[in-house]
């Protein structure tokens, strides 16, 4: 079984509600119809636009819904430190990605999927805004599952949100990471903070940061191993690691790499997808306090499937 039949088996388990904020984009309404016709997921669809949906599926218009009022006063208690009134908050909510963002927010909604017609920014934004971080979180991030046709299957973040991330960032972005790998490959995760330099072998601050993110990882007593500062050879081949990280438990046998800057994971994961002929799933969101995930405006409808069933084991 490959990585993708694996999370869509899992997925169809799990049952989730899954919002889906775009229903004027045709892929939307496809993948709707597959997530419910094949039991993946129960797709909630958000009315905007001339749109026809087909009767079987479920539709929500936030204008016309009777919890548009209610999901305005928490957005508005959530944000009135802003400046905002109790009025422009019923126009914000109004938005189809504030209104999944609040579904997930009250718990009428497992996991929302949005993005194909939205930028990463927009749905970030109203994730951060109306669903929040969750406990212990300091960043939203991002990974990507880099799986292969042999059935090899890497976590790489963050690759797509948070530029330069400081020490404590860093260090969530390594907890969440891992996390977030065990929950959708099903797999214990063994997590290499990257660097340029493989135990001291070269000085410099950017490597500090990683060792001090390293160390507040450690400082969470977490149930992963996780180790650095590391190159990415001594984190994946056997070899190597037996040579430049000796003893070290996760040397040469990592599978989630955590890359130091926002130009190192999202240059790896590009460079791993085309020259190395691997599937990218993501961005998988990560440190919000109830899942929601980003697409790519490029998107097929096959991928927004994919990513519900990513969003269903987010939970
Ligand atoms: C997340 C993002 C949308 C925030 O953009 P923004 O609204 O311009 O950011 P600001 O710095 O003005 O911050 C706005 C709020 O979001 C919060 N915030 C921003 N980035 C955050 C993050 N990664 N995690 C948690 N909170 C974040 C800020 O703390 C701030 O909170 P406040 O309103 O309560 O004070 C922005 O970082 C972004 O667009 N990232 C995506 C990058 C991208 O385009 N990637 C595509 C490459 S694949």
């Amino acid at each position: 079984m490959n990585f993708i039949q694996d999370i869509r088996k899992r997925a169809s388990s799990t049952s989730k509600r899954i919002v889906l904020p775009r229903s004027s984009d045709i892929r939307v309404i496809k993948a709707a119809e597959y997530l419910q016709d094949n039991n993946l997921a129960k797709p909630i669809l958000i009315q905007n636009e001339e749109a026809s949906i087909p009767k079987h599926l479920d539709v929500i218009d936030p204008v016309s819904d009777e919890r548009l009022k209610a999901y305005a006063t928490t957005f508005y208690e959530r944000r009135k430190h802003k400046g905002i009134s109790e009025a422009e908050s019923i126009e914000i909510i109004k938005d189809p990605l504030f209104f999944a963002a609040s579904m997930l927010a009250a718990g009428d909604a497992d996991g929302a999927v949005a993005g194909s017609v939205a930028t990463t920014g927009d749905v970030l934004r109203a994730a951060i805004q109306a669903i929040g971080l969750k406990k212990g979180s300091n960043v939203v991030s991002s990974v990507f599952i880099m799986s292969f046709e042999d059935g090899r299957v890497y976590t790489y973040g963050d690759c797509a949100v948070v530029p330069y991330p400081n020490e404590e960032q860093l260090a969530t972005i390594a907890i969440d990471s891992a996390q977030t790998h065990e929950k959708v490959t099903g797999t214990d995760p063994k997590v290499a903070m990257l660097s340029f330099s493989t135990k001291g072998s070269a000085q410099h601050e950017r490597i500090d940061l990683v060792k001090n993110a390293l160390e507040i990882v450690k400082t969470h007593n977490l149930d992963f191993s996780a180790d650095g500062e590391l190159q990415f050879d001594a984190a994946i081949i056997p070899e190597i690691a037996k040579r430049k990280a000796p003893g070290s438990e996760v040397a040469g046998q990592a599978n989630v790499f955590i890359f130091p800057n926002l130009d190192a994971g999202n240059i790896a994961y590009k460079i791993t997808e085309r020259l190395a002929d691997a599937t990218a799933t993501g961005p998988v969101i990560q440190g919000l306090a109830k899942p929601m995930m980003d697409l790519s405006r490029g998107c097929s409808w096959e991928d927004i499937v994919n990513t519900a069933c990513v969003c269903a084991l987010m939970n």
